[in-house]
């Protein structure tokens, strides 16, 4: 029988990475999920039947904890899905404290460096691996008062990229994933504000925000051996947003 991919999903308490965790599970991955202390992780030990680990990724030696309990328990990793992410409140540039553009680079650039470091740190040597990042349109796209958080979403694009270049000759592939507006705690806030909610629908071709579980599809296709000749990619689940 086929062993199970071993596969770590940060941000697993929350939105994105709380789908991606269940689909994969569902999808016969053995999930470890990690997001910060005091977040809901408990309950995705029952859902994903795997286990939980705590880790800021924002922090070196707790993601390479993350990585080491993981080798511990299960003795590889074959995917590693970087949903931890956060965006501040929306504030021109020119209002914009250095301690929120600092703390957005550091969860949003470092935290995806360390964690795909630390990742490819056994991948590689492994010989095999699928690292995907969680990016975002805005790693293409300019967006109103999100300067921190666009840059961030940019920077992660291309740390993908480079990464691929690295560890592709390796067997580890790494893409990154830029979602359009989707339904979850992040964006609450502006699907819900009644201005905002009409303009970012008729900004969306398709007209709606797409459900965290259409993010975590596309994941499950990028870990899966149906993506075995893709590395480096950029991949929008944008709904047609990149299109207009
Ligand atoms: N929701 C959207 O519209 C949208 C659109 C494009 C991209 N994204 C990206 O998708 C990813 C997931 O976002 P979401 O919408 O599910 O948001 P969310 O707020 O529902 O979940 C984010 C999770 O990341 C965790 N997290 C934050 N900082 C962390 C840290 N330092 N260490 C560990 N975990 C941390 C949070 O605790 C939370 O559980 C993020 O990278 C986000 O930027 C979201």
């Amino acid at each position: 029988m086929k062993s199970k991919k071993v596969t770590i999903v940060t941000g697993a308490a929350s939105g994105i990475g709380r789908a991606t965790a269940i689909f994969l599970a569902k999808r016969g991955h053995q999930v470890v999920c990690t997001d910060l202390p005091a977040t809901k992780l408990g309950e995705l030990q029952e859902l994903t039947g795997g286990i939980c680990i705590e880790a800021d990724v924002r922090i070196e030696f707790e993601v390479d904890a993350l990585i080491k309990g993981t080798v511990d328990k299960y003795g590889r990793i074959d995917g590693m899905v970087n949903c931890a992410g956060i965006e501040e409140n929306f504030v021109d540039a020119r209002d914009m404290t250095l301690e929120v553009f600092e703390n957005t680079m550091r969860t949003n650039i470092t935290g995806s460096f360390l964690v795909a470091r630390a990742a490819g740190r056994v991948m590689v040597p492994q010989g095999s691996g699928s690292i995907v990042l969680i990016g975002s349109i805005l790693s293409t796209v300019g967006y109103g008062g999100n300067a921190a958080y666009t840059a961030s979403k940019g920077a992660v694009l291309q740390l993908g990229k480079a990464l691929a270049v690295d560890w592709s000759k390796f067997g580890v592939r790494v893409n990154v994933i830029g979602p359009g507006p989707v339904a979850t705690p992040m964006s609450k806030a502006s699907l819900e504000d009644p201005v905002k909610s009409v303009w970012l629908r008729d900004r969306t071709p398709m007209g709606r925000p797409a459900q965290p579980n259409e993010v975590a599809s596309a994941c499950a296709f990028l870990l899966s051996d149906d993506a075995s000749y893709i590395t480096g990619t950029y991949l929008p689940v944008d709904g047609g947003w990149l299109a207009l």
